[in-house]
C-alpha cells in the first residue's frame, strides 16, 4: 500500500494524534467491534477511555477540558477510529462536532465551564437534537415548542433520531420559541437529561452503526432555566446550521475511514485469494475496482482536508465553510458506499459473511449518506451556494 496524499504536509502534532487513535482503535476497539455490532450494546468502557485520551473534545481549548487541537487533528483521529469501528466514530463525532463545537462557538463563559468541560473531557456524553418525526431535511419546520414562563422556558414536543440520546447526560436542543417568525423564531437550549419532563423513547433498531445508541426524546412541560438558552432567542437555526457545517466534516472523515477499511481489506484479499490459477487481484475486473476505490479515497481526502483548512480560516475571519464541508461530506459518503459495495463484491461469499467485517462496513457506510444532511441536501446546499438561486 502506498503513502496517503498530503502525508508530508502533516505536523508532528497531527501525526501524533493520528497514531494514538490508530493504536487505540487497533488495541481496544478492534477486539470488541463485531460483538457490539451484533448486540447493539453501547461501548461504555472504550468511550470512557477515549475521553481520558482527549478524543472526546479534540478541538476544545485546554482550559475547557479539551485537547486544544485543530480541525485536521480531529478529522485524522476520527478517520482512524472509524477505520476500525464506525459506531465508536459516531459517538465521538456527535460529542465533538455537534455538542462541543456548539458550546465552544456559542456558549457563554459560565455555560462553557458548566457544560463544555465535563463533555469535552469525556466525563459526560453530549448529544444534539434537531430532527423531529415530521421534520428531517426540512429542519426549519419543527412542531415542538418552548414558551417563556418567568425565568424558565416550558418545553413540549417530540424529537427523533437523536444520536447518543439513550446515554446522553446533556443534549443541545433546537426548538421554536416564536414559531410565527419561521427560521428566526428557533432557539437553542441545553437540556439536562436528569430533570423532570424529559424522557427517552424506544431505541431505534438500526441497519448499521449498531453500537451507537439512537432514540426519540420527549418533553412534557420540561422547565429549562432561561440561563440555559445557548445564544440569543431566534438564533437557534443559524447555530444549528453552523454546527452542522462542522459536523459534516466529521461525517466525511468517518466515511473516509470506512472507505479505507473496505479498500485495505479488498487489497489484501485480492492478493491472497486465488481463482483460475492466479490471485484475483491479477484480473482486470478486480484491478479496475481497486483503482477506482483508491482514486476516490484520495479525492475524498483532498476535499476533507480542504474543508478542515476552510474551517480554520472561518475561526479567524468568520467566512463560512459551508460549501467546503458539504462537498467533502457528499463525496466522502458516496465514496464510502462505493468502496464498501466493491469490497463485498471482491470478497464474494466472504463479503456477505459475518466472519469478516466487510459486511459491517457496507451497513455502516450507508448512514453517512443520510445523517447530518442527506446527499440530496448536500447537493442542494452546493448548488444554492454556487448559483445564488433557490
Ligand atoms: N451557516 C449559517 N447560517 C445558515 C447556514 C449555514 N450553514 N445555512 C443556512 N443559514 C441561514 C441562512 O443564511 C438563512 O438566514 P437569513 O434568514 O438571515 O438569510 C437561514 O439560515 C435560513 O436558511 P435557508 O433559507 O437556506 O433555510 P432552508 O429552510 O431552505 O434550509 C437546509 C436549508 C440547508 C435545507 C437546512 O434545512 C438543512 O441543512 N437541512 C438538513 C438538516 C440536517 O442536516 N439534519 C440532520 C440533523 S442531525 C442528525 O442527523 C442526527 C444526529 O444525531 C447526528
Amino acid at each position: 500500500m502506498t503513502t496517503p496524499s498530503f502525508e508530508y504536509l502533516l505536523t508532528d502534532e497531527h501525526r501524533m494524534i493520528r497514531d494514538a487513535a490508530r493504536d487505540f482503535a487497533q488495541k481496544e476497539i478492534a477486539p470488541i467491534a463485531a460483538e457490539h455490532d451484533e448486540s447493539g450494546e453501547f461501548p461504555y468502557d472504550t468511550i470512557k477511555k477515549m475521553g481520558a485520551m482527549g478524543f472526546m473534545g479534540i478541538e476544545v481549548p485546554e482550559q475547557y477540558g479539551g485537547a486544544g487541537m485543530d480541525t485536521l487533528a480531529y478529522a485524522l483521529a476520527l478517520e482512524e477510529i472509524c477505520k476500525v469501528d464506525a459506531s465508536h466514530g459516531t459517538i465521538m463525532s456527535v460529542n465533538n462536532s455537534l455538542f462541543c463545537n456548539a458550546l465552544t462557538m456559542f456558549g457563554t463563559e459560565e455555560q462553557k465551564q458548566k457544560y463544555l468541560v465535563p463533555v469535552a473531557s469525556g466525563e459526560m456524553i453530549g448529544a444534539y437534537s434537531l430532527t423531529e418525526p415530521m421534520s428531517g431535511s426540512d429542519a426549519g419546520s419543527m412542531k415542538s415548542r418552548a414558551v417563556l414562563d418567568g425565568d424558565h422556558y416550558v418545553i413540549n414536543g417530540r424529537k427523533s433520531w437523536v444520536t447518543s440520546a439513550p446515554v446522553a447526560d446533556l443534549i443541545l436542543l433546537f426548538t421554536p420559541t416564536h414559531p410565527e417568525r419561521g427560521h428566526n423564531g428557533i432557539s437553542a437550549f441545553m437540556i439536562d437529561t436528569t430533570q423532570p419532563g424529559f424522557s427517552r423513547g424506544k431505541k431505534e433498531p438500526k441497519l448499521g452503526i449498531r453500537a451507537s445508541a439512537t432514540s426519540e426524546i420527549l418533553f412534557e412541560d420540561y422547565r429549562c432555566p432561561a440561563e440555559n438558552r445557548i445564544g440569543k432567542e431566534g438564533e437557534g437555526f443559524k447555530i444549528a446550521m453552523t454546527v452542522l457545517d462542522a459536523g459534516r466534516i466529521g461525517i466525511a472523515s468517518q466515511a473516509l475511514g470506512i472507505a479505507e477499511a473496505a479498500y485495505e481489506a479488498s487489497l489484501q484479499y485480492a492478493r491472497e485469494r486465488e481463482a483460475f490459477g492466479q490471485p484475483i487481484g491479477a484480473f482486470q475486473g478486480t484491478q479496475f475496482k481497486l483503482a477506482d476505490m483508491k482514486t476516490r479515497i484520495e479525492a475524498a481526502r483532498s476535499l476533507i482536508y480542504n474543508a478542515c483548512f476552510a474551517k480554520e480560516h472561518w475561526k479567524k475571519t468568520g467566512e463560512r465553510f459551508t460549501l467546503a464541508a458539504s462537498m467533502a461530506k457528499l463525496y466522502a459518503s458516496e465514496t464510502a458506499m462505493f468502496c464498501a459495495h466493491h469490497a463485498v463484491q471482491i470478497h464474494g461469499g466472504m463479503g456477505y459473511s459475518k466472519e469478516l467485517p466487510v459486511e459491517r462496513y457496507f451497513r455502516d457506510a450507508k448512514i453517512t449518506e443520510i445523517y447530518e444532511g442527506t446527499s440530496e441536501i448536500q447537493r442542494m446546499v452546493i448548488a444554492r451556494t454556487e448559483t445564488g438561486l433557490r
